[in-house]
């Protein structure tokens, strides 16, 4: 029987008006460092001889997770070991995983280039730079060569995880690359941007949220989108999008689009969480908690480089690109055989669940229509702890050969932060991860 080896989870969790990713300050002397007892290790990787940004790494005793914005996002806003406050997330992922955190593309987070000329303009550079950055995680961390790596993208995120997995599976496949891809996994992804402009107007009238009197304002943009998108102009469709958006935000008096139980001034990831009590006394904003607390921590951190939580220009210079589908690579991957798991909360706007689903059938993996067929398992966990045994549902999830769907209930765009729980229970199913949970507790 073979023994089960402890798998490595990347992050990808890169937010839509922003992307993450990280170079190095100096490609001849990238600076690396950690925590004095190894647990954690974080510095920057150039994954472009031309570039001077960075990219982080941090690893935790067995556990590692690398730097990005992702890194500060990711990390500790969602499900690394440490809450901002450094106080410990009792439903870390890392319990199940050594855990790599990646800004990236260049310029998001702690991630920088110092020419604006650097940053990326497609995705395909950007997964590029990722590739890059991988190559020289393998340089620092060998083991990352004999444990299952599991890519794992949220939101924009997702859309790079489906990328990048196609293009690794390819170079193991052709011999260029020694790694275990095990699977990939997209959070609430950017995969159909069309499939989510449909979406919005039915689901926020059906919610409430929305003006009755405009929903059809609203469905018609999105059709707009649509066929913008199909005639090959992305940066119209964007605009489109963007039109949308602010008519869904005056006719819903300002929904939050992360979460449609929020509105607009309610930050779903610093009120939704024990953060609030303990970090109310340092600041109510993320920027600022993170320039102040966080980047001291690290060290390494230039001067001049300020982590925001969206990076205006990133999302700029990729406008050609925002907008184009990742279905096809999503496809792919299973055709390749790799694991691809999909999950989505419920409350989430940006990317609805709905639109989820109407991609997902646009699959045309030859598994789908059975898949589609199936009944979908409601999870109480109950095979677990007693007080996580619970009357109510927590997600929903249905499997077929190599592809899982998980709806997660109660949650918003960021689905860790909202459901910390069924989020780590869900980790520890795809990963096969040899590590306890039976004894966290979090909820
Ligand atoms: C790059 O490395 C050289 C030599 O080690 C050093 O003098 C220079 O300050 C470094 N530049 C940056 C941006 O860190
Ligand atoms: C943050 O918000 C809380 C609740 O609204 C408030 O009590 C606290 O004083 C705020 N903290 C800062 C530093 O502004
Ligand atoms: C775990 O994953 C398998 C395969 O994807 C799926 O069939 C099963 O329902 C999942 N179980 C839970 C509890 O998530």
């Amino acid at each position: 029987m073979a023994t089960k080896v402890a798998p490595m989870v990347l992050c990808l969790f890169l937010f839509l008006s922003t992307a993450g990713a990280s170079s190095a300050p100096n490609s001849s002397s990238p600076v690396w460092t950690g925590t004095p007892d190894g647990s954690m290790r974080w510095g920057y990787a150039v994954p472009r001889p031309e570039l001077r940004g960075k990219a982080g790494g941090v690893r935790s005793t067995d556990r590692c997770r690398a730097g990005g914005s992702s890194v500060g996002r990711g990390n500790f806003l969602e499900i690394g070991p440490l809450y901002i406050t450094m106080q410990p997330r009792p439903c870390t992922w890392l319990h199940v995983s050594d855990l790599i955190f990646v800004d990236a593309p260049v310029g998001v987070g702690f991630s920088y280039a110092d020419e604006p000329s650097l940053l990326v303009k497609t995705d395909k550079q950007a997964v590029s730079d990722l590739l890059g950055v991988i190559q020289e995680l393998i340089r620092r961390l060998p083991s990352l060569q004999s444990r299952p790596l599991y890519l794992v993208g949220e939101s924009y995120g997702g859309k790079f995880a489906a990328m990048l997995g196609v293009v690794l599976e390819r170079a193991i496949r052709d011999g260029t690359m020694k790694l275990t891809l095990g699977g990939v996994v997209i959070g609430d992804g950017w995969i159909s941007p069309a499939d989510n402009a449909l979406s919005y107007g039915d689901l926020l009238h059906t919610v409430l949220r929305l003006n009755d009197n405009a929903v059809s304002r609203v469905n018609k943009m999105g059709l707009t989108v649509e066929q913008q998108m199909a005639a090959g102009q992305f940066a119209a469709a964007q605009k489109t999008w963007t039109d949308q958006l602010d008519l869904i935000d005056s006719q819903s008096d300002g929904v939050n689009i992360f979460n449609f139980l929020l509105d607009i001034g309610m930050n779903p990831v610093l009120s939704s969480s024990l953060l609030m009590a303990s970090q109310s006394a340092l600041s109510n904003n993320t920027d600022d908690i993170i320039n102040r607390v966080f980047k001291p921590f690290l060290r390494i951190i230039p001067k001049k480089v300020l982590w925001e939580e969206a990076t205006l220009q990133v999302y700029e210079e990729l406008k050609n690109d925002f907008m184009k589908p990742a279905v096809r690579e999503v496809d792919e991957l299973l055709a390749l055989g790799v694991s691809v798991t999909v999950y989505n909360g419920q409350y989430d706007v940006i990317v609805p669940a709905i639109g989820t689903e109407a991609w997902v059938k646009k699959l045309e993996w030859n598994g789908l229509n059975h898949f589609l067929s199936l009944p979908r398992h409601p999870l109480h966990y109950c095979n677990s702890i007693p007080e996580h045994c619970s009357q109510q549902i927590r997600a929903y999830v249905r499997a077929y050969e190599k592809f899982t769907f998980y709806w997660i209930l109660g949650a918003g765009h960021m689905v860790p932060v909202d459901q910390p729980y069924p989020a780590l229970r869900m980790i520890a199913n795809i990963t096969q991860s040899p590590g306890n949970i039976d004894d966290v507790t979090c909820y």
